[in-house]
């Protein structure tokens, strides 16, 4: 059993215990989207079965194997993007960058399926390479996508795209990679809040070889 709140209290006194099923939807998604952060955001491109273009940010997404390459990215309920992928099984993955942030959060309106987030948004469409949904030309990087698998879960639909072309910009590869600085992406974080980058640092991963024979001191 959780604690007696049933929504959060606005000061802590001691940790806070929550069984997920006693707080409202709405506090529950408050609080996992401000702990599961920085979420990336799949800008997704997506045509309608009579050709009407249609742009939307999500931040359920993330790469989820490269090889084969997929990313995933998750609906709650069914809006334009997931019935667009129903009826076409593709779609583009853009880049949001700092730049483009007040764009993105202007196809996050809920238009009406006739409406062109292109259009709105003043976004210029261009040709993908492999697939009918247009790239945003103001995005420095595009994933190319096919429907792969859709998962019902509850009200959500994750959808699992195979990345069947890539796209980067000249001006965000230096020394052979896309450089992280140059790329700037935004993510979100809980609410109406988002944040960029910040400080990248290098980590290099241990190997067993180097540390077999050392033994981590007592009570580490
Ligand atoms: C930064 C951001 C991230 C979002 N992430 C998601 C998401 O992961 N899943 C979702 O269903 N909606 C998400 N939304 C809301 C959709 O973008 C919004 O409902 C949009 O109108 C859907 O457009 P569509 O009907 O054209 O597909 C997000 C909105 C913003 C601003």
């Amino acid at each position: 059993m959780s604690g007696e709140a049933t929504r959060p209290p606005s000061e802590l006194t001691g940790p806070l215990e929550v069984d997920t099923g006693d707080w409202p939807t709405r506090e529950l998604y408050r609080l996992l989207t401000g702990l599961v952060v920085p979420r990336p955001i799949a800008w997704v491109s997506t045509v309608a079965a009579d050709d009407v273009r249609n742009l939307a940010p999500h931040s359920y997404f993330n790469l989820v194997s490269h090889d084969p390459p997929h990313v995933a990215f998750s609906s709650t309920g069914v809006r334009d993007t997931l019935t667009n992928i129903r009826a076409t099984g593709e779609f583009v993955v853009n880049v949001v960058t700092a730049e483009l942030v007040d764009r993105m959060n202007l196809t996050a309106t809920d238009f009406p399926p006739d409406e062109d987030e292109f259009v709105w948004s003043g976004l210029t469409a261009v040709p993908a390479a492999r697939v009918r949904p247009p790239r945003v030309a103001q995005a420095p990087a595009h994933l190319e996508c096919r429907l792969a698998q859709e998962v019902a879960i509850g009200r959500a639909t994750l959808v699992i795209g195979e990345v069947v072309h890539v796209h980067v910009d000249a001006s965000v590869w230096r020394d052979g990679r896309v450089d992280p600085a140059l790329l700037d992406p935004v993510c979100r974080l809980a609410g109406d809040e988002y944040a960029t980058l910040g400080e990248v640092f290098a980590l290099p991963r241990p190997r067993w070889e180097r540390i077999a024979g050392t033994r981590p001191a007592p009570g580490q």
